[in-house]
């Protein structure tokens, strides 16, 4: 039978957002649900440190707050196809990513449109070493939940919001490189394959095209009631509306965005009442906070049952089966690079 396989992960650098949620969570839990696949939620605290190698604390502490995250919305590493995995503790990992490390290339990493956009407003010759080989080392974290040994049918599926597409086709480069070089003939690594949801990014509260805590327009997920009534009144609008008469233009306007992300039923409806002044932008707030609170309303829920749960335990039982299949994915690579050197082992 088919191994199939979901493989995906975030950052551990504070507590997750709306954007997350509409461009990657709910994406994730759907492929949770199906029951189709065995899932592996990495949380990245290692590709946190590209950027926070200053604030280990704050790595920490944000492990937890995206485990609480992840639960209330539904992720269930009690399920026994769900496993959550912290990326620092699978050494595996580390070792597949030195030898990606030596067949990747300078010039493709340097080109990686993601990596060219975390960088913009900064000092490349600033960042870490780290940082700019980060795109090689999430090639690791994908390709070392290969099925292996492979057999036609196998599935690595790595569901994202739109922002990570690129990395994961270079983990499918670089699978197939790998592949050339080393496997005569054999997959070692298999080329994963995207999915992105409906909605792959969302504004930021600003209006900005990123929802993101370094530019603070973020609508948090564990955001109580009020807060994200105040973030949503206080969001800008289309600015050529200055009177309640003005036609208002939805397709620039953030609050709609939104409205498109979590109210779509009532927009065709919507733009219509917009566009003729037939709704004030005040209204139109009031019933997207109403909306979201709604829609928030359950996680708030789970939060406090997320917080009862053991985390290190779920770690532990997620480390101990993503170590498995590592370590077959490690042996069989060391095997096909020639490292394995069967004399010096049997001494
Ligand atoms: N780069 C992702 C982010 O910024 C996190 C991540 C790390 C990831 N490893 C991954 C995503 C592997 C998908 C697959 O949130």
């Amino acid at each position: 039978m088919a191994t199939k396989r979901v493989l995906t992960g975030m950052r551990t650098t504070g507590p997750l957002h709306l954007g997350h949620y509409v461009g990657a969570l709910k994406l994730w839990k759907q492929v949770q649900d199906s029951g189709e696949y065995e899932c592996f939620f990495l949380l990245a605290d290692v590709q946190a440190l590209t950027t926070h190698a200053d604030n280990p604390a704050l790595i920490e502490q944000s492990v937890s707050d995206v485990m609480l995250d992840w639960l209330a919305v539904g992720l269930d590493p009690f399920r026994p196809n769900v496993h959550f995995v912290l990326q620092s503790a699978l050494p595996e990992r580390f070792e597949l990513s030195a030898y990606l490390m030596m067949i990747a290339r300078f010039a493709e990493v340097s080109r990686n449109p993601t990596l060219k956009e975390e960088l913009r407003g900064r000092k490349k010759g600033d960042m870490s070493v780290g940082f700019m080989a980060y795109p090689v080392d999430q090639v690791a974290d994908i390709t070392i939940f290969s099925p292996c040994p492979a057999h036609p049918g196998d599935q690595l599926l790595v569901p994202v919001g739109e922002d990570q597409i690129p990395h994961l086709e270079y983990s499918a480069d670089l699978a197939r490189r790998f592949n050339k070089m080393y496997g005569r003939g054999k997959n070692i690594l298999l080329e994963c394959q995207p999915m992105v949801g409906e909605v792959g990014r969302l504004v930021g509260t600003d209006g900005n095209s990123k929802m993101s805590k370094s530019l603070g327009n973020t609508i948090d997920l564990a955001d109580p009631q009020e807060v994200v009534t105040k973030k949503i009144m206080k969001m800008v609008t289309d600015p050529a509306r200055r009177y309640k008469s003005d036609p208002g233009h939805p397709e620039v306007c953030p609050v709609f965005a939104y409205h498109k992300a979590f109210n779509g039923p009532s927009l065709a409806e919507r733009m219509k009442l917009c566009r003729g002044a037939g709704i004030t932008c005040v209204e139109c707030k009031c019933q997207l906070a109403q909306r979201l609170n709604e829609e928030l309303e359950p996680i708030r829920q789970r939060y406090l049952w997320a917080q009862e749960q053991d985390l290190v335990e779920i770690l532990n039982r997620g480390n101990v089966r993503a170590c498995q299949i590592a370590g077959q994915v490690l042996s069989a690579v060391k095997q096909a690079m020639h490292l394995d050197y069967p004399s010096l082992i049997k001494e």
